[in-house]
């Protein structure tokens, strides 16, 4: 089973079976509860993790109890490799958001892999430079762009790799609210916006894009300066 995951992850599709072997020798399986931490923001950095199951939230925590979640992680994504790269600790949490299973390797076992498979340190560079594009564009978005065009960013971001038309997302108000890293009522106005013109539906907890190329318009990075969304999609406030 975790020799199936592996060879869904892309870096370990070109490895050989021995070399499959000799990773598996390095690696165990940790499985997790929805809810469950994987470990805390500046926690020492011990390991590095591999979804082979369910999904995993990083977040941070800022004071006041106010969260911003950077990402969801899914099958064949990795995390955990930032802090024993050389910030130490972690700069995020990681939290099971459902039952989850993860391939766990050791900090020393994670070097030996830096240091003897190519592929893999490729991999990780371009999903590091990935992420900090990402970052980038989420920054401007977040300077520049109002509630209606961030949220449009994040519905595209989430919808990236489904494939199924219409695309439906499963998340809530409050996992939304979080990763824009603002409240509920801001977050709701512009559901509730987007919804009355037609761009999305949205119920119980499952987002459907119903025009994608409107969203896309919509979307912060496609929005002229100051990111003002268009006039049809306007809500208050
Ligand atoms: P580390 O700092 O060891 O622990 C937290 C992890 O969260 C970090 O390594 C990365 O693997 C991951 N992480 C941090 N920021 C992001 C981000 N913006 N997108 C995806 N993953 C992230």
């Amino acid at each position: 089973m975790i020799r199936r995951t592996l060879r869904k992850v892309c870096f370990f599709r070109t490895l050989t079976p021995g070399e499959i072997d000799q990773l598996l020798s390095i690696s165990r399986l940790a499985r997790y509860q929805g809810g469950d931490p994987v470990f805390m923001k500046e926690d020492i950095g011990d390991n590095f993790f591999i979804v082979k199951s369910g999904r995993i939230k990083i977040y941070t925590t800022v004071g006041g109890g106010k969260k911003k979640t950077f990402a969801f992680l899914k099958k064949g994504d990795f995390f955990g490799e930032m802090s024993l790269l050389g910030g130490k600790v972690r700069s995020a949490s990681a939290q099971a958001v459902e039952e989850s299973e993860l391939i766990v390797i050791s900090k020393k076992n994670f070097r030996a892999l830096i240091l003897q498979a190519p592929d893999f340190t490729l991999k990780l560079l371009y999903t590091l430079a990935d992420r900090l594009n990402k970052c980038d564009k989420e920054i401007e978005s977040m300077l520049f762009h109002n509630i209606l065009g961030r949220l449009a960013d994040a519905v595209l971001e989430m919808a990236k790799d489904k494939r199924a038309r219409p695309v439906k997302i499963q998340v809530g108000q409050r996992d939304l609210a979080e990763y824009l890293g603002t409240t509920r009522v801001p977050v709701c106005r512009a559901i509730s916006s987007l919804r009355r013109s037609g761009v999305i539906d949205y119920k119980r907890g499952e987002l459907t894009v119903l025009n994608m190329d409107r969203l896309r318009s919509i979307s912060g990075n496609s929005a002229p300066y100051p990111g003002r969304a268009p006039a049809h999609v306007h809500g208050k406030f």
